[in-house]
């Protein structure tokens, strides 16, 4: 693949890269974070905050964090855990059936040791072709004894107007609100970011669709069993200091979770959780 090639993006070391048909990707190499996927069609597909920092050991607020080993302050850890701030390294560029791959690797450090003592590496591979994008995780359990962990692919997708957003395929689906212990069934065909809404849906079904404006992103999970739907709505929105006031109206996350119950992995095992967006031509 010769259409690689690596920048500073707002001042964070970056990698952009190209598949088949003209789409292009950027990540930044902290948090291995998406920040950037324009399909074949030319338009952006995840939306980044312009209010987000693009700092050393600050969240990107917009496209593809990545959650690990804690989603939200389910644990002891950090909100969100340390990956997403964590410097990954670039592992290389390949061709595979599905377009062009870029991966990153993350491993155990004394500095992860301190937060959370066990010995892991992460891979963290995302692939590009016409209209679509596959993120996969891969998480290698290098130490003696298992360890649980939670994860997600936290992603922000671009939306044009939240009155015609319409995210389907959760009907029916148990799920538990922010905050609350009970567990609801969602009876919506179609969930919509005009309120705001912070959920964990889970045992999702592996295919939702979301359609805005006539677009239309299929977004497909596999390794990840729950999905989480978060949009901020105004008022939280306009408190939060890396957003702009109207960012909800722009953005809704649909995340490919595993949440509950954790992943337990075993000493020399790998687990495997992706996240593809297709987007209709
Ligand atoms: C979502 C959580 O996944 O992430 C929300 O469900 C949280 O509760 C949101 O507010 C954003 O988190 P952060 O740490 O990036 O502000």
């Amino acid at each position: 693949m010769n259409t690689l090639e690596t920048l500073d993006h707002h001042g964070l070391p970056a990698i952009r890269w190209q598949g088949p048909g003209g789409a292009t990707a950027i990540a930044t190499l902290q948090g291995a974070h998406l920040v950037s996927w324009i399909p074949a069609d030319g338009e952006e597909k995840l939306f980044v905050s312009e209010r987000s920092a693009f700092e050393p050991g600050k969240a990107i607020r917009g496209g593809i964090p990545l959650i690990f080993p804690q989603f939200a302050d389910r644990g002891p850890l950090r909100q969100h855990g340390f990956a997403r701030t964590a410097s990954w390294t670039f592992a290389g560029a390949s061709v595979a059936e599905e377009g062009h791959r870029a991966t990153f690797r993350l491993e155990s450090s004394a500095a992860t040791r301190a937060t959370w003592p066990k010995d892991f590496a992460l891979e963290l591979a995302a692939t590009i072709g016409g209209n679509r994008l596959e993120v996969e995780l891969r998480v290698l359990n290098r130490g003696e004894a298992s360890f649980p962990f939670t994860a997600a692919l936290h992603t922000y997708l671009r939306i044009t107007d939240p009155a015609r957003a319409r995210l389907r395929g959760l009907r029916g689906i148990r799920f538990v609100e922010r905050g609350a212990t009970q567990v609801e069934t969602e009876h919506r065909d179609a969930i919509t970011p005009e309120s705001p809404i912070d959920r964990v849906y889970f045992e999702a079904p592996p295919r939702t669709v979301l359609e805005d404006e006539g677009r239309v992103v299929t977004i497909t999970q596999r390794g990840f069993t729950d999905t989480v739907v978060w949009n901020p709505g105004a008022e939280k929105s306009a408190a939060m200091a890396d957003m702009a006031p109207d960012g909800w109206r722009r953005m809704f996350c649909i995340e490919a979770a595993a949440v509950e119950p954790p992943v337990v992995l075993r000493p020399g095992e790998t687990w495997r959780g992706s996240q593809s967006l297709a987007c209709d031509p």
